[in-house]
């Protein structure tokens, strides 16, 4: 069985508190783009990856195995898997590759393997596993709050193409979160309702939405800086880094305006392109 797993981007990300857990209570809209992981599961009598990528462990720290060793003890199943996963998502760039890898193995082993569980049990297990996990379960476009797990997903019809852009920089969500200056107050209107105005005025959005992590991952990485600035001089209508980075996404009018701002940005630098109204495949 094969299926794909969809990177996301943040369109803006508010760090609200530190809560006594050491977790901070967030506010952000994930969103699903046009670049996915591809994931091959076949029958097994224990649980194995193997992946294309070299920068990625294939052991027990990975969140495939994670997610399926997960599945195994909470059901008590005896079955395995061989997972053979082409890694076309940027590692360590605020996409959610990893997150989104490990709800496919959640969701497709719960098939395979006829353990039955409900969304709502594997949404909890997802978040065993990461706090970005549960969205993928479902996928699409959600607000997020909590620690990210709580969601409330909507359907956005963005007209917009969105180009992203990673440059070759990880950044650990860990290190993130350690330097981040949490708000003071929180804004009063949501950022989802910020979003579905910014549909009519995209520009606008910029004086609304920021994501927190910018100004001291800008700090240590002056390029993602340079990269969000190079999106909006070639046209974007709207630029902001996803996640903790280390890439940002800049919406543009269309396609021929994206195209062009994508000849700006050379290797090692990777570019990812998403049309207009872009829904994913979702699992079935
Ligand atoms: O949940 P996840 O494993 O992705 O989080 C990695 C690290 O990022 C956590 O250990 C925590 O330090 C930090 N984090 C946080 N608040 C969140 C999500 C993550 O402080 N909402």
């Amino acid at each position: 069985m094969n299926v794909r797993a969809y990177a996301k981007i943040n369109i803006g990300l508010r760090v609200l508190e530190k809560r006594p857990d050491g977790y901070h209570n967030i506010e952000t809209v994930f969103h699903q783009i046009d670049l996915y992981d591809e994931l091959v599961f076949a029958p097994a009598d224990v649980i194995t990856l193997t992946t294309t990528s070299s920068e990625i462990p294939t052991d027990s720290n990975n969140l495939c195995v994670r997610a399926a060793e997960t599945l195994q003890r909470y059901t008590r199943t005896k079955k395995g898997v061989a997972i053979a996963l082409k890694k076309n998502i940027p590692v360590g760039a605020g996409l959610g590759g990893g997150s989104s890898d490990a709800a496919s193995v959640l969701v497709v082993l719960n098939r395979l393997w006829k353990t039955g569980l409900v969304q709502e049990e594997l949404s909890s297990l997802a978040a065993t596993l990461g706090s970005d996990v549960p969205f993928f379960v479902r996928g699409g476009t959600a607000v997020g709050t909590s620690r990210g797990e709580l969601l409330d997903y909507f359907r956005l019809e963005f007209p917009f193409v969105i180009v992203t852009v990673t440059p070759p920089i990880h950044i650990s969500t860990a290190w993130a979160y350690s330097h981040v200056k949490p708000r003071a107050t929180n804004p009063t209107e949501s950022l989802r309702s910020i979003v579905e105005r910014g549909l009519m005025n995209p520009s606008g959005m910029a004086a609304a939405i920021s994501n927190d992590f910018e100004e001291s991952v800008f700090e240590a990485h002056p390029q993602i800086r340079r990269m969000k600035d190079t999106l909006m001089s070639s046209g974007a209508l709207f630029a902001l880094m996803s996640g903790s980075g280390s890439s940002v996404f800049g919406l543009f009018r269309d396609i021929d305006s994206a195209r062009t701002a994508t000849g700006r940005f050379v290797p090692p630098a990777t570019v990812s392109l998403t049309p207009p109204n872009f829904q994913p495949i979702a699992h079935e």
